[in-house]
């Protein structure tokens, strides 16, 4: 549902508004407390429990480890935003949750955490697409009044799960314009990261071998980077990973170090090249990145470069490193918007959608 800045909108804008929001879609049970005021986002608790360690012995995220794991820190985890935030049960608006998309087992443990609130507590509930999060996580700290002069805008949502160019015409008006055919950016480095032995999750690790060296011997294609359209496909790059190791008996920590970097070039080269592409094509006024894969180093950087001089008339929105991750600020955030539309939730019927599309 679009939010048109209409005057009742604007008339409820100057209420303070509590969201209690939660987030629970894959190995994170992420909890938080926001204020909206004075046409700001005030940030009251921000807490994040993350299972990563648990499911590096796995080289990845086992589903009924992570559900097992979101049960048993949910409520303390509740219980200690609230304390933060100095914030009891009254003084709480709304409780907005992920309802999708995410590893469902996981998911369904803060829906029905957030149902329960709701129905106890007696306040509405609001139901936030975990990449609309991602979408927004650039703009936690804008003037809430000023957001909708940012639009149109083309974000670059870059995780484990997701590769997408969303158009972003208003709050709740979204178009996915291209995005990645086959395996997610994220999924690609904690692939490659495996193929060379490095440890789970591949990204943080790749990009540290990748900041430790200037130059490779490697050479990988960027696949798609000169088709007409959006989209992206990173599988072949992981593929060319495989056959340049299988050339080696053995595969030294300077050719890791060369590779990463070789990989991340790659990466990131397909990434903003598309990126800016559809920015011109669709005229954007803003270019907001989000998620996990957000976090990387030569992403920000490269992205921030090349649109300053390539679309100097385009402002680059790039998150704090702590909302690139899964997280529940960036839950709560969208969630206001979808307060002051009244698009609540109801409790009945309310179930998670593990392949919930924003657009
Ligand atoms: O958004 P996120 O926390 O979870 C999903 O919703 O998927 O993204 C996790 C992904 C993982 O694939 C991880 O390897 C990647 O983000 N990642 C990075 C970096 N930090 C995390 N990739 C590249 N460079 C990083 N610095
Ligand atoms: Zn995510």
């Amino acid at each position: 549902m679009p939010v048109i800045y209409n005057k009742p909108i604007i008339e409820a804008m100057t209420k303070p508004i509590t969201i209690l929001a939660i987030e629970s879609s894959c190995d994170e049970t992420a909890v938080a407390v926001l204020t909206f005021q004075a046409d700001q986002t005030m940030i009251l608790s921000d807490l994040v429990s993350s299972q990563v360690k648990t499911h590096a012995k796995y080289g990845g995220v086992i589903p009924e480890v992570a559900a097992r794991m979101h049960i048993k820190q949910i409520i303390p985890i509740v219980d200690t935003a609230m304390t933060e935030a100095a914030v009891n049960s009254d003084l709480i608006d709304a409780i907005a949750v992920t309802g999708g998309p995410g590893l469902i087992p996981s998911l369904l443990v803060g829906v029905e955490t957030a149902k329960s609130l709701s129905f106890v507590w007696q306040k509405p509930l609001i139901k936030v697409n975990h990449i609309e999060g991602h979408v927004f996580s650039s703009l936690i700290n804008e003037k809430l009044s000023r957001l909708p002069e940012l639009f149109p805008a083309l974000c670059l949502v870059v995780s484990g799960g997701h590769t997408d160019l969303i158009l972003v015409k208003n709050f709740g008006d979204y178009e996915r314009v291209g995005g990645t055919r086959d395996d997610a950016v994220g999924e690609a480095y904690d692939k490659v990261a495996k193929m060379m032995a490095l440890g789970y999750p591949g990204g943080p690790i790749i990009s540290k071998l990748a900041s430790e060296v200037n130059l490779s011997q490697f050479e990988l294609p960027r696949p798609m980077i000169d088709s007409k359209d959006f989209d992206m496909s990173f599988s072949g790059i992981k593929t060319s990973v495989l056959y340049t190791l299988k050339k080696y008996s053995a595969v030294t920590d300077q050719m890791k170090r060369e590779i990463s970097f070789e990989f991340e070039q790659a990466v990131s080269d397909v990434l903003v090249s598309k990126t800016l592409k559809a920015a011109k094509q669709f005229r954007v006024k803003t270019i907001l990145l989000g998620g996990g894969v957000a976090a990387n180093k030569t992403l920000r950087e490269k992205l921030q470069s090349h649109a300053a001089a390539l679309l100097p008339d385009v402002s680059v929105k790039i998150p704090e490193i702590k909302y690139t991750g899964d997280n529940a600020v960036m839950i709560g955030f969208p969630a206001y918007f979808h307060f002051l539309a009244k698009n609540f939730a109801e409790i009945k019927g309310f179930r998670p959608d593990p392949n919930w599309e924003l657009t």
